[in-house]
């Protein structure tokens, strides 16, 4: 137990039973914490980067090797169904393995030259290398409590950075046994850390801490606004909440649209960043893609229970409080004229998978992130149209386009206010050697491995005179 008594409780979404408890860990032992890090960092930075490459390796192997322990206690942790809690940690263990080969984009060296600028002459010479930032605080979301944990700490300790690891509370119980599977792999102490404790207590701390020199947080836009407000002048990554749209264009192969479209919005309850969110659907094609839909719906996303049952479809929702704001959600829409086309029963934090046609822009469904099973439809009378609604949102993470005309869905896709935009698929951050980015409330900076690892290093600039 923490020194300052306190723990929190973690109850499984799924049923409500115990799941287990972390500590509240109080400001002295985050100052230990990070002191001891900002120590390890001097020494872990004088590894070279093969060293470094092979214990995050052996990292990646531990987890392959450990699954068996880790995927039950993310499905009561955070509800995700037993293949897709699965995969999310077998795809973590690639990022870990992809990134730590990536030596060369650490090690890289550019040599520049005077005589290449208009009147600089030739006696300078530059050598621009890269340097670690120091500790750098990684936060992440309950989602994917391991593989956007990943995305963070891989690159962070690859560049000889030591990592303090915020998990979310309803999640931290997985993040807890990713840290202890780096230290086993080898990772000297002190370099990889867990921080327990609420964001909402701790996490103004730790943000506005002297020694933290680097941010890298993934999570809702509010909490990335604050994090972006309190820290001042450090570096840092924001990945944030999302609205994204599946645009269909009437040429659009609609079996084609409706089946990732549904997977889209309902794989893993819609609690995806990259969630399909909203369709904008030309009114013409309207009535036959909604009529695929909901068949696809019905036989992909009809049986909701419990995540751990081969046999489930889809889980519940995180909390009882995010249920609440759903069904809130879905009342304004009702009450505004949006009728329910399939679905719209609850039972706690379980929802059907709902769908919801008929929404116009003065409801609240066309604007928030619902993050859960619910999938709005907006019918539109042009593509203009649709840019137009698309770019009034706040956000600007993913979208899709669904065209057979691949040109046109690039002159689309110019115009859109967006970080990535999948054509004829649905929105997703992979494969993860792809950039990933959000605009406006979305996002600051990117990610994806080669761009992650960028961000963790500052540029040093060393300009020899002759
Ligand atoms: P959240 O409430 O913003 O929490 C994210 C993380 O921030 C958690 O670890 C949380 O800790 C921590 N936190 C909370 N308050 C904090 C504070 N004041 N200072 C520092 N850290 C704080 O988000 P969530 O509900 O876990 O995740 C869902 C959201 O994340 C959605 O909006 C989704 O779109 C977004 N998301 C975005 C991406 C992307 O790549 N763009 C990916 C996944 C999710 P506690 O759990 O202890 O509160
Ligand atoms: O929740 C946000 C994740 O970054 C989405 O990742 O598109 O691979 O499901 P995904």
């Amino acid at each position: 137990m923490s020194s300052s008594g306190q723990t929190i409780k973690i109850n499984s979404p799924v049923d409500g039973s115990l799941v287990g408890e972390i500590q509240a860990m109080n400001k002295k032992e985050i100052d230990e914490m990070i002191g001891g890090a900002v120590q390890a960092q001097k020494l872990w930075a004088n590894y070279s980067v093969e060293d470094r490459a092979a214990i995050i390796k052996k990292a990646a192997d531990l987890i392959r090797e450990n699954i068996d322990e880790i995927l039950p206690i993310k499905i009561m942790e955070i509800g995700k169904t037993k293949k897709a809690a699965e995969s999310s940690i077998l795809r973590s263990a690639d990022i870990i393995s992809y990134t730590a080969d990536q030596i060369e984009v650490v090690t890289h060296l550019d040599v520049l030259y005077s005589k290449d600028f208009p009147r600089a002459g030739e006696s300078k010479t530059d050598l621009v290398s890269r340097e670690p930032w120091g500790v750098v605080l990684t936060i992440s979301p309950f989602n994917y409590p391991i593989n956007l944990a990943v995305t963070k700490i891989a690159p962070a300790l690859l560049t000889g950075n030591s990592v303090i690891v915020k998990g979310p509370t309803q999640g931290s119980i997985s993040t807890a046994m990713l840290v202890e599977v780096f230290n086993k792999a080898g990772v000297p102490t002190g370099v990889i850390n867990f921080v327990s404790g609420r964001g909402s207590e701790i996490g103004d701390y730790l943000i506005i801490h002297k020694d933290i020199n680097m941010i890298d947080f993934t999570g809702s836009s509010d909490v990335g606004r604050s994090i972006a407000t309190k820290a001042g002048y450090k570096p840092m990554l924001l990945e944030m909440g999302g609205k994204d749209a599946a645009l269909v264009i009437p040429d659009a192969d609609l079996d084609l649209a409706a089946t990732e479209i549904v997977d889209g919005a309902f794989s893993y309850a819609g609690q995806r960043c990259t969630a399909i969110k909203r369709i904008l659907v030309d009114k013409k094609i309207h009535d036959q893609l909604l009529e695929k839909i909901i068949a696809k719906t019905k036989e992909k996303y009809n049986l909701v229970g419990d995540p751990s049952k081969e046999e489930t479809q889809m889980g519940p929702v995180i909390s009882e409080k995010q249920a609440e704001y759903i069904q809130e959600l879905i009342f304004d829409a009702v009450e505004a004229g949006a009728k329910i086309v399939l679905g719209g029963a609850r039972k706690s934090n379980y929802f059907d998978a709902t769908i919801i046609d008929g929404v116009n822009t003065e409801m609240r469904i066309a604007w928030e992130e619902q993050f859960g099973p619910v999938l709005p439809i907006i019918s539109c009378d042009s593509i203009e149209q649709m840019i137009e609604i698309h770019n009034k949102s706040q956000y600007g993470l993913g979208g899709s386009i669904f065209t057979t005309d691949i040109e046109k869905a690039k002159e689309i896709a110019k115009r859109l206010e967006i970080g990535v935009i999948n054509i004829n698929k649905k929105s997703e951050r992979y494969p993860d050697n792809f950039p990933f980015l959000g605009v406006k409330d979305s996002g600051l900076g990117v990610q994806g491995i080669k761009w992650s690892i960028e961000a963790m290093m500052r540029i040093k600039s060393i300009v020899e005179n002759k």
